[in-house]
């Protein structure tokens, strides 16, 4: 990650180095923050921010069940306005940006649980990422399971980006890495297999392409709703369904998808290979079309790209 210049707090651009909380900070000490990561892509337009709406979205509604409110320097923050922040955000930091992080978090200070009345603030970082996972996984990311489980709906709100919710995933993220792996695939409490740290998960075998239903615990991504919808339109059967480990470790190709990672196909999960243990061709497919849209190169997916300038 390279740092950029300015972060958006509360309504006013700052300097990257004068962003800061307090060590008491609740969302600090209890993981009270709802966050996004959104990407900017290069287009002959100039930058766009895909799917801006769509994270806006569920950023919104995470903060909806955080019981956080939406207002800062007296002003009021619905899903426009935080559109517009977003932008000038991006607008502020040049052409660099290639990853914008929101968070809403209870910035008061606090030792107590309790949340209520508890200040909030908002911020808007962007940074310069390049490839999440890290050269290595260039020629296939290698996954281990994780003996961490996802955490289920009783757990906490499964389909929001709650900042202490993160802490499974930093330690899968971490056994993954000490086992000599890219990633962790996690199961959910049932067993079935849910997502990785960051990202969704994809199989493709006996010809159709599969991933975990949403009842699995997932957080329903961004990425994983427009490769749905990318397969589909390419004439793929895909089924949103139950996967277990067997299925995923026996498929013919297996991919993840985040807006971090973007496509990243995987070649050995748990020391196997993964069908032929090369990138397989049904995630290459979709990859193509899916960086078509997102630098602006498919006029009938417009509708996806939100302008920066
Ligand atoms: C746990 C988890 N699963 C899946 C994803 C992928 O979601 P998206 O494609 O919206 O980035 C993310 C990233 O946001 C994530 O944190």
């Amino acid at each position: 990650m390279d740092k950029t210049e300015k972060i958006w707090l509360n309504g006013k651009l700052v300097d990257w180095a004068d962003a800061k909380v307090h060590v008491l900070a609740h969302a600090l000490n209890y993981g009270t923050g709802v966050f996004e990561g959104i990407r900017v892509y290069q287009t002959p337009k100039g930058p766009a921010v895909f799917r801006l709406k769509d994270h806006v979205r569920r950023l919104v509604d995470g903060c909806k069940m955080m019981g956080f409110k939406l207002e800062f320097g007296g002003k009021e923050y619905g899903e426009k306005v935080i559109c517009e922040a977003i932008k000038d955000a991006v607008r502020a930091n040049g052409t660099a940006v290639d990853y914008i992080k929101p968070c809403v978090f209870l910035s008061g200070e606090e030792t107590g649980l309790n949340p209520v009345k508890v200040p909030v603030s908002f911020a808007i970082t962007c940074v310069h990422m390049g490839n999440y996972l890290g050269k290595d996984a260039d020629a296939g990311a290698k996954l281990i399971t994780s003996s961490w489980q996802r955490p289920d709906n009783l757990c906490g709100p499964a389909g929001a980006k709650v900042n202490g919710a993160y802490v499974t995933s930093t330690l899968a993220k971490r056994e993954a890495i000490s086992h000599g792996a890219n990633e962790a695939v996690m199961l959910n409490s049932v067993g079935h297999v849910a997502e990785c740290t960051g990202e969704n998960i994809f199989m493709y075998r006996h010809g159709k392409i599969l991933t975990p239903q949403s009842a699995e615990s997932i957080l329903e991504g961004i990425t994983r709703d427009s490769v749905i919808k990318i397969a589909r339109e390419m004439g793929y059967d895909v089924l949103e369904t139950q996967i277990s480990r067997f299925d995923l470790i026996s498929s013919d190709e297996v991919w993840m998808t985040g807006t971090a990672a973007e496509i990243a196909p995987v070649t050995c999960i748990d020391g196997r290979p993964i069908g032929t243990g090369k990138i397989g061709e049904v995630s290459q497919k979709i990859h193509a079309r899916f960086h078509d849209i997102a630098t602006g190169k498919v006029p009938e997916y417009e509708c996806w790209l939100d302008y920066v300038n």
